[in-house]
């Protein structure tokens, strides 16, 4: 026999008549006599009113279990608010089954609580209606992953924790080893090399809803641990890939919206910076970058006397941003890289108004509204530079004037196919990787790994994806490299000798040797992709137990110090705090 008959948000109308018990904390009580008092009890469905004709010593968060007859409430005393508004739990009798002291912050959803107040109590914050509601949806986020996953033949693996580090890029948090003193672990920032071993090892689909840790500065979309579906699968291509997380994904939101969405474009990532700036374009809006460097080839205005010339066009803009806005805007775009920022109100007829119209001849006056489609009253904002710094300040000052709450407009995905192989050039003039180092080039680029030097190195794509959520990256994944001699090229160019690849990778080199298949993959981050379906900003909102922005865990007081002897025990010695 349990203890309750019902949960609290569950009764309606057609319980009426029926005697139940129902558990949970006092959310809130009003005593109207001394024999009688309303006691709004909450659990995790909600909250249902119960009248006690007994005199109580209740206060809020006490936690009781209340037996009474459902009946319904007398005329005009119902509340639309509550789903249970149109019945009560009358006649009831209550068993206290703990006190509590009161609630460190309120309990109503709407008071703005500290973050490290509610952290520090998270326990408490999680009784909230918000967090349950958070922490199911992620619950069903995941549960249809797992039966997407296995509905496309994927085998569940965990693998280890304590590892020798991973390729990542980021910063590894280490574990000190007591049994070999001096030497350490790195806690994975993700299972790539063992999801590649997996597949040598034949297991062909390999997933895993994986812990991964990175040693990273925190900010909305980032917690030190985080959760990632990660995928691996042998014998396939990028499209096999794109197509097994594609339906991961419509069944995550389908779960939690009730609608499959629409099958998720793809984009090359030349497109997304040319059109969007960015490779994470947010296409819940237009304000696309416009190409106009051809307007400008002979033109006489030193400003556009430069390789590129892209503009963007603010409807409303010419009312809408003042002169301290538009200020404040080539501030930032001096500061994203910009020598400064080309503005121009378009007035009647479409007519050009800015500082800069007496340099420009009249084809460009007129040239510019037109390719623009630009009308009265809007605003015309143009950047004049090298293409990469055309692109990447046009690309923030877009977001900057149109992006709406990251939570709004729907879930628009986007796949970004062909990322380049390499994401800059060193001062040695050798390139650095764009992912990790086993990245398969394009097939179409590969004759261009001999060939190519200096910036040319930017041009080879690879046969890296990422999938983007009205603009967040939501993940990443490539065709890998599984033949030696293409890997000791990459190797090559990448500056990395062998002894430093053998000794950096040399286990998963050492198993190619003994056969792999040629396979792909693929990672997303879970507490994204639930904070964006359960409407958050921040992914602290979807973690039971996140750290604060600064990296501290309020409730447990993570990271502390260790006893001397522990250190002792380790082999380490602690260097005085650095000042
Ligand atoms: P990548 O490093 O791009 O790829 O990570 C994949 C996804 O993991 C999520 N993510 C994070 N989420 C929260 N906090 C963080 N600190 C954090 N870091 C990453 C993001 C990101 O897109 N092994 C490769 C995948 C592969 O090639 O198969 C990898 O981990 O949503």
């Amino acid at each position: 026999m349990t203890m309750r008959t019902d949960y609290c948000g569950s009764l309606r109308a057609s319980d009426i008549g029926r005697e139940v018990t129902v558990c949970g904390w006092v959310d809130t009580r009003r005593v109207h006599s001394e024999h009688l008092a309303f006691i709004d009890l909450r659990d995790h469905t909600g909250i249902v009113q119960c009248v006690v004709d007994e005199k109580l010593d209740l206060r809020s968060e006490y936690v009781v279990a209340i037996t009474g007859v459902v009946r319904e409430r007398f005329e005009g005393k119902g509340n639309d608010k509550l789903a249970t508004g149109d019945i009560e739990i009358g006649e009831a009798s209550v068993e206290l089954l703990a006190r509590a002291e009161p609630p460190p912050f309120p309990m109503h959803e709407r008071t703005d609580v500290d973050e490290t107040i509610r952290l520090r109590h998270r326990y408490i914050d999680l009784r909230k209606s918000r967090m349950q509601r958070n922490l199911r949806t992620r619950a069903r986020v995941n549960s249809a992953i797992r039966g997407a996953m296995e509905r496309q033949g994927f085998v569940e693996i965990e693998t280890p924790m304590l590892i020798a580090s991973t390729p990542e890029g980021a910063r590894d948090f280490v574990v000190p080893s007591r049994l070999h003193p001096g030497e350490f672990y790195a806690l994975p920032q993700s299972p790539q090399l063992f999801k590649q071993l997996c597949m040598v090892g034949g297991i062909d689909r390999y997933y895993q809803i994986a812990r991964c840790l990175r040693d990273e500065d925190l900010r909305a979309d980032r917690q030190f641990e985080f959760m990632q579906l990660d995928m691996e699968a042998s014998f396939v291509t990028q499209d096999d890939v794109l197509a097994f997380v594609s339906e991961a994904i419509k069944d995550a939101v389908e779960a939690i919206t009730g609608e499959r969405p629409a099958d998720i474009a793809t984009m090359t990532w030349r497109e997304a910076m040319e059109r969007f700036g960015s490779d994470k374009p947010d296409v819940r809006f237009g304000m696309e970058l416009v190409e106009m460097s051809d307007i400008f080839a002979g033109t006489e205005a030193n400003v556009f006397k430069v390789d590129c010339v892209k503009g963007i066009l603010h409807r409303g803009g010419a009312e809408s941003l003042g002169r301290n806005a538009i200020d404040a805007l080539t501030d930032k775009c001096k500061r994203w890289g910009a020598k400064g920022l080309a503005w121009f109100r378009v007035g009647e007829g479409g007519v050009l108004d800015g500082a800069l119209t007496k340099f420009m001849s009249g084809a460009e006056l007129a040239a510019v509204p037109e390719r623009l489609g630009a009308e009265q009253g809007d605003m015309v904002l143009m950047i004049a530079a090298d293409r990469r710094t055309v692109n990447h300040v046009l690309g923030l000052l877009r977001l900057e004037l149109g992006r709406p709450p990251v939570n709004e407009g729907g879930f628009h995905f986007l796949w970004v196919s062909e990322f380049p192989l390499f994401e800059a050039v060193g001062d040695n003039g050798r390139p650095v990787p764009a992912h990790h180092p086993f990245t398969m080039p394009h097939p179409d680029d590969m004759d261009k790994l001999d060939a190519a030097s200096g910036e040319e190195y930017l041009d080879i794509r690879s046969q890296a994806y990422d999938l983007v959520l009205n603009g967040w990256e939501l993940g990443s994944g490539s065709v890998r490299i599984h033949r030696p001699e293409i890997q000791s090229k990459i190797f090559e160019l990448l500056g990395i000798g062998v002894d430093e690849a053998q000794l950096k990778f040399g286990f998963l080199l050492d198993a190619f040797r003994f056969g792999a298949p040629p396979h792909a993959g693929f990672a997303f981050g879970i507490d994204r992709l639930a904070a964006l379906l359960a409407g958050e900003e921040n992914i602290r909102e979807v973690i039971a137990f996140p750290k604060t922005q600064s990296g501290t865990d309020p409730l447990t007081n993570a990271p502390t110090a260790i006893d001397p002897a522990h250190l002792e025990e380790l082999g380490l010695r602690l260097l005085p705090p650095s000042v």
